[in-house]
């Protein structure tokens, strides 16, 4: 009779969160611990680094139209889903606008799948949706994204964990050595409240933190509030790269 196998689906779940390591690691998380190297990575030839130099640029040239997620061309056919747009400001630990920084977002379409070789999940992509855009906050340091609100979604490999709806973003500006990186998420979602990622945040603080506002906006679709802050006590949480 064959050996029963001791790893299960179940055996697999995430295990809680070390105190002190909330955003460095989810245990058990695959794709992240494979990311996340406890060790050096043997001898690579790589290549020495030197200073950012004062002269990065402060301008990035954005073509117009870049944060409108919700066609993948100008005249092309409207993505499927819910419209929405995120805004917000980028600012610094005293409050004051970072005005010209390059703002990448990523996210999956309305039914939960994402334009990435990596997603095999076989959920159905929509061939009008790409899921990126860009842009740089201006003197006041807002942004804006015109999107569609992303589809919650299983994670590969576990049987009961489905992330939450939320929208990657990465953050690189003068000054910033290594890019942040964040994600955003939906208030009133039930899916939060079992998600290992928004509950490996220390505290509510730093989840509503991570939490878009939402308001009515303008033309009817409703308009989330995402300010992020790059260092001080009212730190946005970012994941370690
Ligand atoms: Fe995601």
């Amino acid at each position: 009779m064959a050996k029963a196998t001791t790893t299960s689906r179940a055996a697999r779940a995430p295990r809680p969160v070390k105190p002190g390591r909330q955003l460095k690691r989810i245990e058990g998380y695959a794709v992240q611990n494979k990311r996340t190297p406890s060790r050096r990575l043997g001898k690579l030839d790589a290549t020495p680094w030197q200073t950012l130099g004062p002269f990065y640029p402060h301008e990035f040239l954005i073509e117009p139209g870049e944060n409108d997620m919700t066609r993948i061309a100008k005249g092309k056919p409207r993505a499927k889903g819910e419209i929405i747009d995120v805004v917000g400001r980028v600012l610094d630990e005293d409050g004051r606008p970072v005005r010209g920084c390059l703002i990448e977002a990523w996210q999956c379409n309305a039914a939960g799948r994402y334009r990435h070789a990596v997603d095999q999940s076989g959920i159905p992509l929509d061939p009008n949706f790409n899921g990126v855009g860009r842009t740089v906050t201006d003197e006041d340091g807002r942004y804006r994204f015109h999107t569609i609100k992303p589809a919650a979604y299983p994670v590969p490999g576990y049987d009961s964990w489905k992330r939450p709806r939320h929208i990657h973003f990465s953050l690189y500006a003068a000054g910033i050595l290594d890019r942040l990186i964040t994600q955003m998420y939906f208030p009133g979602e039930r899916l939060n409240r079992r998600d290992f990622m928004f509950n490996a945040l220390p505290d509510d603080r730093a989840r509503r933190a991570l939490t878009g506002k939402a308001s009515r906006g303008a033309r009817g679709a409703t308009t989330y509030t995402f300010d992020m802050v790059l260092r001080g006590s009212r730190e946005t949480p970012f994941f370690e790269a």
